[in-house]
């Protein structure tokens, strides 16, 4: 059996870093092992543009233990607000990406767009530039179940997005049926997708067997195992355009255990070390590399890294709770929990 695995440093391609004392906790989680990572902009009020962009990239390279070693990649926020010039000034800076997420979808989306329709200008010059789009794949109509909010994205909106800009290169982030597995697989060479350590790991079972889970609450919501068995098989295949982004958004402990929990988990400690357990049960070790490493870099048209890290077979314990610089507590993903791989 293998006992240690040795693979380039991988990346981490969605992640919320949040602000302020955060960053001295979870910039560092993410440092230990990822090189870079593509920061999500969903603050309040959200990164919309360049200059917000840098000052906040300043801040989250002060919490970097050794600024050498990590990367952000940020990202800004897409709003009815939007312009071209808004995407010349990020492109000039140096940003890779927008973010998209429907308003309403999820936390501090609010200032999100509405009617995707009227940034077509805008995701033009996007294409035009070679600014990247991700895409928060989910409608918030009402009356849509919410299990079935991604699929309906795919089919109204991503479809259409897709066939408008097909230069356009366009991730859609953290997904979790079968039904983006088979969209992404069927697109140009111009679309991905990344996934998360908890919709490999977890089903609907997870979040709501045996009473409610707020720990496994995230959004888009766990889905039923057929939807799990897909996106495993999609990453056992190593297929390139799947590829690691772990979405890890913390809330306070108060703020999960709570009658209107908010929806994220916690996963920087404990990430790569999952997402080596899943491949490992696939019987696909030999995937982690590209998966984690690679296929990121090469769909982002950025340099692979030239370190590495290595993972022994070895059991630890998932610390039951963090407590945050400000003191409050965080329970991280899988709390508690034996793994049985650990970083080296
Ligand atoms: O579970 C989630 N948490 N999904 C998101 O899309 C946003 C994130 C957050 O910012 O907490
Ligand atoms: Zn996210």
């Amino acid at each position: 059996m293998t006992q240690q695995i040795t693979i380039q440093s991988p990346d981490d391609w969605h992640l919320h870093f949040r602000d302020g004392s955060m960053l001295n906790e979870t910039v560092a989680a993410t440092a230990r092992c990822f090189r870079r990572a593509i920061v999500m902009p969903n603050l309040v009020p959200p990164i919309t543009n360049a200059a917000m962009a840098l000052e906040y990239k300043n801040r989250i390279l002060n919490a970097v233990p050794d600024a050498s070693q990590f990367d952000p990649l940020m990202t800004l926020y897409l709003t009815n607000l939007t312009s071209s010039q808004t995407v010349l000034d990020a492109k000039a800076a140096g940003i890779p990406a927008f973010k998209y997420y429907p308003a309403g979808a999820t936390t501090n989306s609010d200032a999100a767009v509405k009617e995707i329709e009227v940034l077509y200008p805008v995701l033009q010059t996007m294409s035009d530039e070679g600014v990247m789009l991700l895409i928060h794949g989910e409608v918030t109509d009402s009356h849509i179940d919410i299990f079935d909010r991604e699929q309906v994205f795919i089919e109204t909106i991503l479809s259409k997005i897709v066939t408008s800009f097909p230069d356009l290169k366009v991730v859609l982030e953290h997904i979790t049926t079968k039904q983006a597995v088979d969209f992404v697989s069927q697109a140009s060479d111009n679309v991905a997708a990344t996934i998360t350590p908890q919709h490999l790991l977890l089903n609907r079972n997870d979040l709501l067997v045996g009473g409610v889970r707020p720990h496994n609450y995230c959004l888009p919501v766990l889905k039923r195992n057929t939807h799990q068995e897909a996106l495993r098989q999609v990453v056992a295949s190593g297929n390139p355009r799947f590829f690691l982004g772990t979405d890890s958004a913390p809330h306070e402990k108060n703020k999960k255990e709570n009658a209107c929990g908010c929806a994220g988990c916690y996963s920087a400690w404990s990430a790569l070390e999952l997402y080596a357990q899943v491949f490992e049960e696939l019987g696909a070790l030999e995937k982690l590399e590209g998966f984690a490493s690679h296929y990121g870099a090469d769909f982002y048209g950025l340099p692979r890294n030239d370190t590495t890290v290595t993972l022994i077979k070895q059991e630890w314990q998932v610390p039951r709770e963090i407590v945050l610089p400000n003191g409050h507590p965080i329970v991280p993903f899988f709390a508690g929990e034996t793994l049985q791989w650990k970083l080296g």
